[in-house]
């Protein structure tokens, strides 16, 4: 895993193609993922990028569009903009028509002619999933992706979520990824595994001993992993309505967030061994019956919802989802999981939290429960706290609860700090796995989901509540 003090040096030529330039994921996160990697020298000393899209720019106008951007963002070194333009092209075609890959591959393969040498090829699918199907089938059938050699000459695809909008069509997804790419091409973004507070879980867990003895079911009362967002749909409801908060979030995010408090010790760092602990602890969450789903489960809508622009104003979408869910992991048989989320929250709060079991020793009073809780926060503060108890001063015996703390800014400065999209694409470029998400945690994911959901839209149970 990448940290700014790691210092791989990328010398062989690299291009960029990013599909979708003129989308929002570029505009919110990637835009400036790559500014700041190429402001931190962290890019190929050697790079180009290629902007593909339907709209009828060129080099030129793709770059004050960009610039654009960059200004109204406040980006910083706003002197070191031109420069950064310097590699930026701009190819104009359709994502379904297989000419504007012809010609894109006679592009790059001139470019190699020219700087005489097999470039490494990145393809950014930056689009909406509905297009990924037609993209990664004409990048396979031009060529485009094939390697020189796994080393020098590579090519890589990334994807970003949702991979499928259910279990089929995720299967359907995987399957022509494998018969078209080799796995180690292939990089299915989760941008919460790219998150400074997700990446130091696996430490957090693993380096501090006192946590081992105690993280199990005979000591773990419940976790609870909430993702709670104060926006509500904004511009994108004709998206979320046919989307909702359970496959918006939860099938990856929070899932992704939960195995990771699941998981066991990996036994080494290598990407495959992690993705596998990973893994396991995705297959081991029972699937629920529609009984369960009825009981265990809640949805609900906020109020005014059906108003937002592009949303059906018949729509059932939940807008909020609290699930209680179980493992199957020996270790955490029955311990209740819970996973909770929802837009238009009084205040973002995304965290996870792990509750202890009273201890049988504790003779002291205390009104109310006597827990340890430990905090891991994600947002609006990066940090961890453990709640615990104290005897307050004086006389008697009086029993307080405290806190103990790590908060990641207090102790950190912020040039320090990598965004989640720059730490990925850094591992994208230097070929790390560890952070995204394998073809089987997919299928897990989609597995638990989706009777879930099916038991919410055909049997309409639980009822959708208003908040
Ligand atoms: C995205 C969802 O994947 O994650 C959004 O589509 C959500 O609806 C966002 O707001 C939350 O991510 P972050 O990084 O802002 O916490």
């Amino acid at each position: 895993m990448p940290t700014t003090s790691d210092t791989t040096k990328f010398t062989l030529p690299t291009i960029f193609v990013i599909f979708g330039i003129t989308g929002d994921l570029v505009k919110k996160k990637i835009l400036k993922a790559l500014y700041n990697l190429y402001l931190k020298k962290h890019l190929p000393e050697k790079f180009r990028i290629y902007g593909f899209s339907r709209r009828d720019y060129d080099d030129f106008k793709l770059k004050s569009y960009l610039r654009d951007i960059m200004e109204k963002g406040k980006y910083e070194q706003s002197d070191k903009y031109d420069t950064f333009f310097e590699e930026f092209f701009y190819v104009k075609g359709d994502f379904f028509e297989k000419s504007a890959y012809e010609h894109l591959a006679k592009t790059l393969g001139h470019i190699d002619g020219q700087w005489s040498i097999c470039t490494n090829k990145l393809f950014y699918l930056a689009v909406p999933p509905t297009a990924y199907s037609d993209i990664i089938t004409n990048l396979h059938a031009t060529g485009l992706t094939i390697p020189c050699s796994p080393e020098e000459g590579w090519t890589r695809v990334i994807l970003e979520k949702p991979f499928g909008t259910n279990l089929q069509n995720a299967i359907d997804l995987d399957r022509q990824l494998g018969e078209l790419f080799k796995e180690e091409q292939i990089y299915r973004v989760d941008h919460y595994l790219g998150k400074e507070t997700v990446k130091n879980i696996l430490v957090f867990r693993f380096s501090n001993s006192f946590l081992t003895p105690v993280w199990n079911k005979e000591y773990i009362e419940q976790i609870e992993v909430r993702l709670m967002e104060d926006i509500k749909v904004e511009t994108r409801g004709e998206f979320y309505d046919k989307v909702g908060t359970l496959r918006d979030v939860g099938q990856n995010h929070m899932l992704q967030l939960l195995a990771l408090f699941l998981m066991k010790a990996p036994k080494s760092l290598d990407a495959q061994e992690i993705k596998s602990c990973r893994s396991e602890a995705l297959k081991s969450l029972q699937i629920m019956s529609p009984q369960e789903v009825a009981r265990q489960t809640k949805r609900a809508q906020y109020k005014g919802y059906t108003s937002e622009k592009g949303v059906d104003p018949h729509s059932e979408t939940e807008t909020y989802f609290h699930i209680q869910a179980t493992s199957s992991l020996p270790e955490f048989e029955g311990v209740p999981l819970i996973l909770e989320s929802g837009k238009a929250q009084s205040a973002p709060c995304i965290e996870v939290v792990v509750s202890f079991k009273e201890s049988d020793l504790c003779l002291y009073a205390f009104p109310g429960k006597q827990r340890n809780k430990l905090h891991y926060h994600l947002k609006p503060d990066e940090k961890i706290s453990m709640r615990f108890l104290a005897k307050k001063p004086g006389f008697s015996n009086e029993v307080e609860q405290h806190e103990l703390g790590f908060d990641y800014h207090a102790a950190y400065d912020a040039a320090e700090f990598v965004d989640d999209y720059e730490g990925l694409l850094y591992d994208i470029i230097k070929g790390d796995q560890t952070l995204f998400v394998s073809t089987d945690e997919i299928i897990s994911e989609w597995k638990f989901i989706e009777p879930i959901i099916k038991t919410w839209h055909e049997d309409k149970k639980p009822e959708l509540e208003i908040y």
